[in-house]
């Protein structure tokens, strides 16, 4: 027997007990490399797990009646953050960030296609005068956070495979943004393949090819341990990460408010929140179920759970998620001793792919199931969990649409970014002449304090302008 054959019995005798022979279908017409691929694809999935998804031996939740025992999650309500124990929290911030022990974690997995950007997401030009991208937006923040605060901070970078090359391209040619090579880690997440909704078959995107996509946020934990970059973690000191979704460019990146009463409630992890403006917000929500804290897609929470609302005739569960966390570094290592800590989430999705003729057949109604983990469900496993309260204007405004589109549109994030910097710069004494637009860079000022020691008083805006580092 040649070793090729050898090869594809092999192949075979892996395949055959979960039913996935027909991934050889088109083998015999491909090329060596292509059979190279196709095997190493195949044999970098765990065909048991997915087997088991398919399945539905791994229970899926019932949030409908689970989320009817929901109660509101810990809180530090913007009521509470003046007096003595909020001072403690942000002087407790200040030195934990002074000591070099917090790191920034983004995601940066997604590609730009629902904006109409072929990129990865994190390179579209954003800055409404300046057309700097998410990404160096968030690699200013975390520059002029470290340049304050008399520290280096590191940031570590999650990829897909979809958007690894690119990124990394991009912050050669642009030096990283000024920021130190031993600041910058770049890893990639992992995927998972996507399977038939009728027959769990995994389906092929090429005669050659899996149909794989990137395994969701929480696939973070995974990656982590997997690159080495949770021992780099370790080794370096870092004990607190400040985590973060790329698309958001107004969060406000290692607060001290926020990693401050993390500490202070020695939590493992801690969340932004955002009141809900209506109960049918298009948000996660906040919830403890039976003592542990979880976020409740608002997907899967019935309307009438929804609409719950306490003695006040405030909404019962009020606590939005904005996918905005500090977490101790100890929670990922628990984590990844443990396989199954995050459950997969399971979506019925259009996947194209190739049918047994060797055609590519484009589906117009939902065909496949695809698996996803998302880094939230880390909250039930930590300790002394915690949200922390902001004003939505002051941390979100999402890049998640193409222009034209309703929501979370690149024009409403520029306003939202616009809107917060002339806010920032009448606080601080200021005059913006109507009509007139000002960019602040974070390298000018991180917030409204900042923005206080750059300005003269009174002084006046009477031409849009982009604030740079050094102006
Ligand atoms: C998410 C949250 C929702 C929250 C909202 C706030 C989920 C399932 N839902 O919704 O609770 O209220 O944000 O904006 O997360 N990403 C990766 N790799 C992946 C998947 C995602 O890096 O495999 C990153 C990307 O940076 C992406 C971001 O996560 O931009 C958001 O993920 P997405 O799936 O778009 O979640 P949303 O539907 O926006």
């Amino acid at each position: 027997m040649t070793n090729q054959m050898r090869e594809k019995q092999d192949l075979e005798e892996r395949l055959k007990p979960f039913g996935q022979e027909h991934l050889l279908q088109f083998w015999d017409e491909l090329s060596p490399p292509q059979r190279q691929a196709l095997a190493s694809q195949i044999e970098a999935v765990d065909l048991g797990q997915i087997n088991s998804l398919f399945r539905g031996e791994v229970d899926q939740p019932d949030w409908a009646q689970l989320s009817r025992r929901a109660e509101p999650p810990p809180a530090v309500r913007l009521s509470e953050q003046s007096g003595d124990r909020n001072q403690a929290a942000i002087e407790h911030g200040i030195e934990a960030l002074r000591a070099g022990q917090v790191g920034v974690m983004i995601t940066a997995g997604g590609q730009g296609t629902r904006l109409g950007f072929e990129l990865p997401k994190s390179l579209y030009p954003i800055g409404p005068i300046s057309q700097a991208s998410l990404l160096q937006i968030h690699i200013e923040k975390v520059r002029a956070t470290a340049q304050r605060y008399g520290v280096s901070i590191p940031l570590y970078l999650m990829t897909s495979p979809a958007t690894h090359e690119d990124t990394v391209r991009f912050l050669n040619e642009n030096d990283r943004f000024g920021l130190a090579a031993d600041d910058l880690l770049v890893f990639c997440q992992g995927t998972m393949p996507a399977v038939d909704i009728e027959t769990g078959q995994l389906l092929l995107a090429e005669q050659d090819r899996l149909f794989l996509s990137p395994d969701g946020h929480g696939g973070t934990v995974a990656a982590l341990g997997k690159s080495g970059v949770l021992e780099r973690m370790q080794k370096r000191g870092i004990d607190q990460l400040f985590y973060l979704q790329v698309d958001n460019p107004l969060v406000p990146i290692c607060d001290p408010l926020l990693i401050g009463h993390h500490l202070l409630a020695n939590s493992e992890m801690t969340s932004l929140t955002v009141q809900k403006k209506h109960a049918m917000e298009k948000w996660g929500n906040f919830a403890m179920i039976d003592g542990h804290m979880h976020v409740i897609e608002y997907s899967d929470l019935p309307d009438e759970v929804a609409n719950q609302c306490d003695d006040l005739g405030n909404l019962k569960l009020w606590a939005g998620s904005l996918a905005i966390h500090v977490f101790e570094r100890t929670l990922f290592e628990r984590a990844l001793e443990k396989t199954d800590i995050l459950p997969f989430h399971i979506a019925r999705k259009k996947v194209p792919f190739v049918n047994p003729d060797g055609k590519q057949v484009t589906p117009t109604e939902p065909n496949a199931f695809k698996f996803e983990r998302f880094i939230f469900d880390l909250l039930p496993a930590a300790e002394r969990p915690l949200v922390v309260e902001y004003r939505e204007e002051e941390c979100f405004a999402p890049l998640k649409n193409a222009p034209g589109a309703e929501i979370d549109t690149p024009e409403y994030v520029q306003q939202m970014m616009l809107a917060q910097h002339k806010r920032w710069l009448t606080a601080a004494g200021a005059e913006v002449a109507p009509g007139v637009d000002v960019e602040i860079s974070p390298l000018f000022a991180l917030d409204a304090e900042q923005v206080v020691e750059r300005i003269k008083p009174g002084q006046r805006f009477e031409k849009s302008q982009y604030l740079a580092e050094g102006t």
